[in-house]
């Protein structure tokens, strides 16, 4: 599409990953660019982290649900959790812990595509599970566990997904979740 950046258009949620290692600056540039967010009073509340080596890899494997089989090679991981109380929490249930999580990992997201990685948020985890393996304090939500990885071929996936992986991207019509000046969807 005309004058969207390369890496919004060009994102997808792939499941073809190879498990070839990620460079140690890429690595680096990917967590920088989610701690470069915006956030309420800049509270960076997200907390990160970075499963890369056989002991924290070996946890997160065990941690995801079955349909999350495809991302069990990946060789970066990088489990987002957060708490209410680390951000604003303002009338009418305007919590912003979640919301600034997601815009530093949407942060994340677009420098891994720009590394040319394959980068997919999941909340296909046990995480009652994975928080007690990493150690994550109760009070915590742990909110995605999110899979980075070089591109791999799509030979290893269900039918189901290698189908997915070579389809066009589907969204609401654009009526549906933007309106001109006014209210205009259901109640
Ligand atoms: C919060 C969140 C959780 C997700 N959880 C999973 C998951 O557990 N497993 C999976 O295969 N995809 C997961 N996805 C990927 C979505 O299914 C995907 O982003 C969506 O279908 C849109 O496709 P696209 O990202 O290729 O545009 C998740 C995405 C988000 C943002």
């Amino acid at each position: 599409m005309n004058g969207l950046l390369k890496e919004i258009e060009s994102r997808r949620a792939f499941r073809g990953i190879s498990d070839s290692p990620i460079e140690a600056e890429v690595q680096d540039r990917i967590l920088t660019a989610a701690t470069y967010a915006p956030s309420c009073s800049n509270k960076q509340p997200w907390r990160f982290i970075v499963a890369n080596n056989d002991d924290a890899r070996q946890k997160v494997q065990d941690g995801l649900l079955g349909g999350n089989y495809w991302a069990k090679k990946a060789p970066l991981f990088v489990l987002a959790a957060t708490k209410p109380d680390l951000d604003c929490n303002l009338k009418e249930n305007r919590e912003y812990a979640l919301f600034d999580v997601g815009q530093a990992v949407m942060s994340l997201q677009y420098q891994a595509v720009h590394e040319g990685l394959v980068v997919h948020p999941m909340a296909g985890f046990k995480d009652e599970e994975l928080k007690k393996l990493f150690n994550i304090p109760d009070d915590y939500v742990l909110i995605t566990v999110i899979a980075i990885a070089h591109p791999g071929d799509d030979t290893e996936l269900s039918d189901k997904h290698k189908e997915l992986e070579h389809s066009a991207r589907t969204r609401f019509a654009r009526e549906q979740v933007i309106a001109l000046n006014q209210w205009k969807f259901e109640k």
